[in-house]
């Protein structure tokens, strides 16, 4: 039988403003690295009210992890030192492995209604913070849909569910990202293995999450999964839309400043002298 994980802690985050001013709630970060282990941080950024988003993400370097970005309304506009650009809209996805060092601009355009979306740092094992920078952009006719029907649907990013497998592949470390949304009423226990960290980030409605302490998870919320081998899941009347995440734990200590996450203080230094000397880039 299965043991099913509960959700060992539910996390509300924090609303705060960051790049050069763009409203976000950050769901975890520094403090919830080692929990959440292999990532690093979670935003779902944006609002109703392009003054709360329109000075957006400006040229700023990444090196030692990979930055997703899903969006969930509107569109950012993107480039960066690889040479690549283009737009990310409703759907779409920008996986960047930041791996020795990238710099990129993230700007949203101004929208009719909500600019949104959902961005989740994963660190590199040691042994590859340091590969060639790696970028790709998914468009969201790309993404699986695996349609359970009565309006639910889970849209495989990364990874393999319900026998789909996500358009990003290769990675470094095998993510698992889904996107889904259920209709009220389901009751369901879905199979994780044992040795992945997993949580999930309800964005619209709420679900009942574990089974001996069953938690509620209101929208706006992380819940962290706890031991076992499945998740089960509740919704009531309302349907829910939630991301789910998995991954094996690094296990390797983290030293972390600003947007870089490298292995000890001697390699953060280094990457800033780096910045300074115009040698970042690799
Ligand atoms: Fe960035």
């Amino acid at each position: 039988m299965a043991s099913i994980r509960e959700a060992v802690k539910v996390l509300p985050g924090q609303l705060k403003m960051d790049g050069a001013g763009i409203k976000l709630r950050r769901l975890f970060s520094r403090d919830e690295a080692v929990l959440m282990d292999p990532f690093l941080m979670l935003d779902h950024f944006g609002s109703n009210r392009p003054e709360d988003y329109m000075a957006g993400f400006p040229m700023h370097p990444h090196r030692g992890i990979e930055t997703v970005t899903y969006m969930l309304d509107g569109h950012i506009d993107h480039r960066d030192s690889l040479g690549n650009h283009g737009t990310i809209g409703p759907g779409d996805v920008q996986w960047m492995t930041a791996g020795s060092g990238i710099l990129h601009e993230e700007m949203p355009r101004k929208a009719e209604g909500w600019m949104q979306g959902i961005q989740l740092w994963v660190n590199l094992p040691r042994s590859n913070k340091m590969m060639p920078p790696r970028y790709r952009e998914i468009k969201k006719e790309e993404i699986p849909v695996y349609d359970p029907g009565r309006g639910s649907s889970i849209k495989v990013i990364a990874g393999e569910s319900q026998g789909l497998v996500g358009p990003v592949k290769d990675l470094v470390v095998d993510v698992k990202y889904l996107d889904v949304t259920l209709h009220s009423g389901v009751v369901l226990e879905h199979e994780i293995p044992k040795d992945r960290n997993a949580f999930l980030y309800v964005y619209e409605g709420e679900m009942m999450l574990g089974n001996r302490m069953p938690r509620k998870v209101p929208a706006g919320n992380v819940a962290v999964l706890g031991e076992g081998d499945a998740m089960k899941f509740a919704v009531g009347r309302k349907p829910v839309k939630f991301m789910f995440a998995s991954a094996k734990p690094l296990k390797e200590p983290i030293a972390w400043g600003g947007s870089m996450v490298m292995n000890t203080k001697e390699e953060l230094e280094q990457a800033y002298a780096e910045l300074k000397s115009e040698t970042f880039i690799k």
